[in-house]
């Protein structure tokens, strides 16, 4: 079945459409493409044959800023799968352009009737010839929507149309005839959408119209019109759409953000694919265009991002100082573009954004790009902002992230901010092949470790039920773990709206201390390394004034049974990625205390999934 997404509106049209693409690959497609308005309002056409991430690749840093456009995943009826055959299909002169979903029957006759008239095809579809009869109604000045009526009332089968014209940026007209794919409108404020299927409606609005058989929609940014199939205007309902359809989306979870925590073994293994290589054991990660001569002139990295891909940035820190050898900092975007940073062409500022939308991190970005900074950004979106505005993108390829609350695409940042390190590592020499092999070697076993530590959900829950009525909590951590305590604290705030705070172990005596009590836990990040003595000995100074702990421990790990309340056993991994299975119980943790204290899980209050103002 053919996938239809249409957006008009104020936000970035692209990453909106290629994301409501995405919802829509369960559909089954060979080929996918998008039409979008440009500044100008000219038509930005891309298409690509195979799966999504081929357009993602065709589209990469060249979507235009469009507010409206449409797009499509076909699944080949007639025609191949090609380009020349991919949705969405113009007429000659790309006055219009339109996405199809079912089967035009008698297709082959208005061919013959167009080509008679001196009409020239490009394709082998029984869509393009309703381009070439829209273009000619509308030519003729006909109104875009009176002009698709005409069209379907020549033309037989049952399908679905939506199509847009550059005489009129900004509107999507739509029919739907017969029973074949529907067509839903989704209804925002100050935009609205068209899709075949609610799922890719529901990240943007829950308030949706479906058009019937025989019916017409007019839709513009704010408003939307119907006609009946004798083009009578037509008044729809506004539906809300219920809790189950809601659900088809979330795969059977009770929320996205606990579907999103289960994806990450996934989520981890597609960061990996085609960039962690074996044969040798190496990184290779596409989306960093520096020469090794660029590489080598680095003398700093800086990393920069906001909430939860800030913590991210601070264990990336950790793997560029160790793996690459250069000098690195982390700062909170908003932070970073007001503190007059001391920066040059030899500074490498590393962004991390999820939505690419971030305002604070795309104002970072542009004061690094006025120093000279070569700059890569780590991105879920494509077309997002923030790819446009680095030198080259390392994508997270998570698909959507509909919880407020990120947690799989963390996950992603952090390998890819691992794989990134390893890389600049060997272009500058400085990582012995042997270490990268080893890393390589550990990381392409995190998939498997992650889902062991999936399965301690259930000791999750049994733990959360004993503190989910606390209103404050310490996270504590070193080293590494100082920013899973940092993501945990976070987690915890964002979705169960509880007062948690993440501290460096070491400041435990620098003022924290002084907030333990029977009444406040701590969530203590003990792994077994380096630091695990100096953890014990915090352990012990807050179990002295009676405040429980909670303890995050390697596995099979017995020194801390006497002192802990509660243990958290880790898979192995290695050293250097604990962060990947450690932050999977921060994150259990909170949603499972969110869930007995009845928050809305996946849109917290006052928390937006993307801050485009400052
Ligand atoms: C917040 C989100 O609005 O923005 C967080 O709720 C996210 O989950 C933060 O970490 C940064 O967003 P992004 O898209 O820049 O990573």
């Amino acid at each position: 079945m053919c996938g239809i997404v249409g957006y008009t509106g104020h936000r970035p049209a692209g990453p909106i459409v290629i994301e409501g693409l995405r919802r829509l690959e369960y559909r089954g497609y060979d080929s996918a493409g998008v039409a979008l308005f440009d500044e100008r309002g000219e038509l930005y056409i891309a298409r690509a044959t195979g799966k999504l991430d081929a357009l993602v690749q065709r589209v990469e840093g060249t979507l235009p800023p469009a507010v409206c456009g449409i797009g499509h995943t076909r699944w080949a009826t007639h025609g191949e799968p090609n380009d020349a055959n991919a949705h969405p299909q113009l007429d000659p002169l790309g006055r219009v352009a339109i996405v199809h979903n079912g089967i035009i029957e008698n297709y082959d006759v208005l061919r013959k009737e167009v080509a008679e008239r001196g009409g020239l095809f490009s394709s082998e579809t029984d869509t393009e010839v309703v381009a070439h009869l829209l273009a000619e109604h509308v030519a003729r000045g006909i109104d875009l929507l009176e002009a698709l009526r005409l069209v379907v009332a020549g033309a037989q089968g049952a399908y679905s149309l939506v199509a847009v014209s550059v005489d009129e940026p900004g509107r999507i007209v739509a029919a739907r005839v017969g029973n074949a794919g529907g067509i839903v409108i989704g209804h925002g404020d100050g935009e609205h959408l068209v899709a075949s299927d609610l799922g890719a409606l529901l990240p943007h609005t829950r308030r949706v119209s479906f058009l019937e058989p025989g019916e017409f929609v007019d839709v513009r940014r704010d408003a939307v019109a119907y006609l009946d199939a004798e083009g009578q205007p037509l008044e729809k309902a506004v539906e809300e759409q219920p809790f189950d359809a809601v659900a088809t989306a979330k795969g059977g979870y009770k929320h996205f953000m606990l579907k999103e925590v289960h994806e990450q073994p996934v989520t981890v293994l597609d960061a990996m694919r085609g960039r962690y290589l074996l044969h040798p054991a190496r990184v290779e990660m596409d989306g960093l265009p520096f020469t090794v001569e660029q590489v080598r002139a680095l003398t700093r990295v800086v990393i920069v991002g906001m909430g939860t891909s800030m913590h991210a940035a601070m264990v990336g820190r950790h793997y560029i100082e160790r793996f690459a050898r250069i000098p690195a900092e982390v700062d909170n975007s908003a932070e970073f573009r007001y503190r007059y940073p001391v920066l040059d062409e030899h500074t490498l500022v590393i962004s991390i954004s999820q939505a690419g939308e971030t305002v604070d991190t795309l104002a970072a970005m542009d004061e690094a790009k006025r120093a000279g900074c070569p700059q890569v950004t780590i991105c879920n979106t494509p077309g997002a902002q923030t790819t446009r505005v680095a030198d080259g993108t390392v994508f997270m390829r998570s698909g959507p992230e509909v919880a407020v609350a990120s947690t799989k695409t963390m996950s992603a940042s952090m390998l890819l901010l691992h794989g990134i390190a390893l890389h600049l590592g060997r272009m500058r020499g400085t990582l012995d092949p042997e270490v990268e092999a080893r890393q390589v070697t550990a990381a392409l076993h995190l998939p498997v470790a992650i889902g062991e530590a999936l399965e301690m959900a259930p000791h999750l829950q049994r733990i959360a039920g004993r503190y989910a009525q606390c209103e404050d909590f310490l996270f504590l951590g070193r080293g590494l773990g100082y920013p899973m305590a940092l993501e945990g604290a976070l987690k915890l705030k964002e979705v169960s709206y509880i007062h948690a705070e993440g501290y460096a172990a070491g400041e435990m005596k620098h003022g924290p201390i002084a907030l333990i009590d029977e009444s406040m836990p701590t969530v203590a990040l003990a792994p077994r390394d380096e630091v695990f003595d100096k953890m014990r000995s915090n352990i012990q100074q807050v179990r002295a004034r009676h405040g429980a702990v909670i303890a995050v421990v390697s596995k099979d790990e017995h020194a801390l049974d006497d002192l802990a309340n509660d243990l958290i056993e880790l898979p192995a991994v290695d050293a250097a990625l604990v962060p990947l299975v450690a932050v999977v119980p921060m994150q259990l943790l909170s949603y499972y205390i969110a869930l007995v204290r009845g928050a809305d899980v996946d849109q917290p209050r006052n928390l937006a999934k993307t801050v485009t103002v400052e």
